[in-house]
């Protein structure tokens, strides 16, 4: 009898927020128990930032499992790629010292984010501050193309003269015509230029590329484990976030079968990582955000400001009926609580449960109708904070008795046990279990 292919033992790592949860850094944690990591969603606009023995490495299309050694990274088809980002990081990595050749593969079906995509996001976000808040890197015109079939190119693309030449001529001037009209004062579509420099770029990424739903699956039937690195959070999930202030992919676990190729339950273990506070970059509704002090220190605190574009991120506190929300949505089997230190020497430290809703009655459902988030009020529970710095701490009962608390009741109220507690950006400021896996 076939067995079939063991999934069991892969595990993917889900932001539980609205980004920049830390999955950088657990990714990094959880590399070494696995064979291959895999990015399935997304784009250029994530970024995922860690720190390996002080040096701060900042990630944004390459899998953070590239900076272990011996691993395979596999950025897969759900993932829209600017290969001219990707080669600009594959250099900065080799300049320094890392390894980058038979260890990244690149699927021949991604689709490729080209320069009218961050122009018409550009236009279609208008000023700063207006739109949605997009990171401009074209992220949303990339997929639309994509849904759009007629205006795609794929990496395989890059690849062949006449494929290419093909598509750039027959898109190249509906979309100046497009970008004329949205007010863009870029300087007309040069194809003859684009074919050249993008089949460089082919040229350049070629011995990365394959098909890599026949390599996932092999390497699932040969017994390697997956570790699946999600980018961007469930709460910016096109379907089941905050719409339309979310991103233009599925980032809850949701998007990996569809981004990969691989079947439904392919991770048996998800891990949910969250902030111990909350924080949003962009537009859209967020309760429990917190304008004055609190808000200031914990983005001072927590260096609240954007790894890909710089922004300042807003932030308050921990709202737990989002995140419950979107354990629930993602499947989350265990938590990671974040960046726990930053909140560090709060007298108080408050946690939303609960919304009131305008009619007056309250709800622990989280509604990802923002127009609805965004009248409800949210119902803190309110807890004594701690004093004492907690950055060299490496067990969780010796944590502050408070800062235990506050833990106990995330998994209380999320209902899933936490694995994992970080009290710092190092590899060494992570708190597991002693004997147990992450
Ligand atoms: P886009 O993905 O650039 O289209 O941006 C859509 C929304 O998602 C904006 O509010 C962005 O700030 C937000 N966003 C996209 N990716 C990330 C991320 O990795 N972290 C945090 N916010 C993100």
């Amino acid at each position: 009898m076939n067995h079939g292919p063991d999934f069991t033992r892969s595990t993917a790592v889900i932001g539980l927020q609205w980004g920049d949860e830390g999955k950088g850094k657990v990714v990094d944690l959880l590399a070494r128990d696995h064979d291959v990591i895999v990015r399935y969603n997304g784009g250029a606009n994530a970024g995922h930032s860690i720190v390996i023995g002080g040096e701060r490495y900042a990630l944004h299309l390459i899998p953070v499992g590239i900076l272990s050694a011996d691993r395979t990274c596999v950025i897969a088809n759900g993932v829209v790629v600017d290969p001219v980002k990707l080669l600009s990081e594959i250099d900065g990595l080799r300049s320094r010292g890392v390894e980058v050749g038979s260890n990244l593969r690149l699927s021949d079906r991604a689709h490729v984010v080209m320069p009218w995509h961050a122009e018409m996001d550009a236009c279609l976000e208008g000023s700063e501050g207006g739109g949605i808040g997009t990171t401009r890197r074209g992220i949303g015109p990339a997929y639309a193309d994509k849904a759009y079939r007629s205006m795609a190119i794929r990496v395989q693309d890059l690849l062949e003269r006449d494929r290419l030449r093909e598509r750039l001529e027959a898109i190249a001037p509906i979309r100046g015509a497009q970008l004329r009209a949205l007010g863009s004062t870029a300087p007309d579509i040069d194809t003859g230029a684009l074919l050249e420099t993008f089949l460089g770029v082919g040229e350049r990424l070629r011995p990365f590329v394959t098909d890599t739903v026949w390599l996932l699956h092999d390497l699932v039937r040969a017994g390697r484990r997956l570790l699946f690195e999600g980018a961007n959070a469930t709460l910016l999930d096109v379907d089941h976030g905050t719409y339309p202030f979310v991103t233009s992919s599925h980032c809850s676990t949701l998007g990996i079968p569809a981004g990969t190729g691989l079947p439904g339950a392919c991770a048996g273990r998800i891990i949910g990582i969250m902030k111990a506070y909350a924080t949003r970059v962009g537009g859209g509704p967020f309760p429990t955000e917190e304008h004055g002090p609190d808000g200031h220190r914990i983005r001072e605190r927590g260096r609240e400001y954007g790894t890909t574009t710089g922004r300042p991120r807003r932030c308050g506190w921990l709202d737990l009926v989002a995140v419950r929300y979107a354990a629930m949505i993602s499947g989350a089997t265990t938590l990671a609580v974040m960046l726990l230190d930053v909140l560090s020497g709060f007298d108080e430290i408050r946690v939303a449960t609960r919304y009131r809703l305008p009619d007056g009655s309250s709800t622990d459902r989280f509604p990802p109708d923002a127009r609805t988030l965004a009248r409800v009020t949210p119902i803190y529970e309110t807890l004594p904070g701690w004093s004492e710095p907690i950055e060299s701490i490496t067990d969780r009962p010796r944590l502050p008795e408070n800062a235990r608390r506050y833990l106990d009741l995330i998994e209380r109220t999320v209902g899933t046990p936490i694995t994992i507690v970080s009290v710092g950006p190092d590899r060494r400021q992570t708190l597991v279990p002693a004997g147990a896996a992450p």
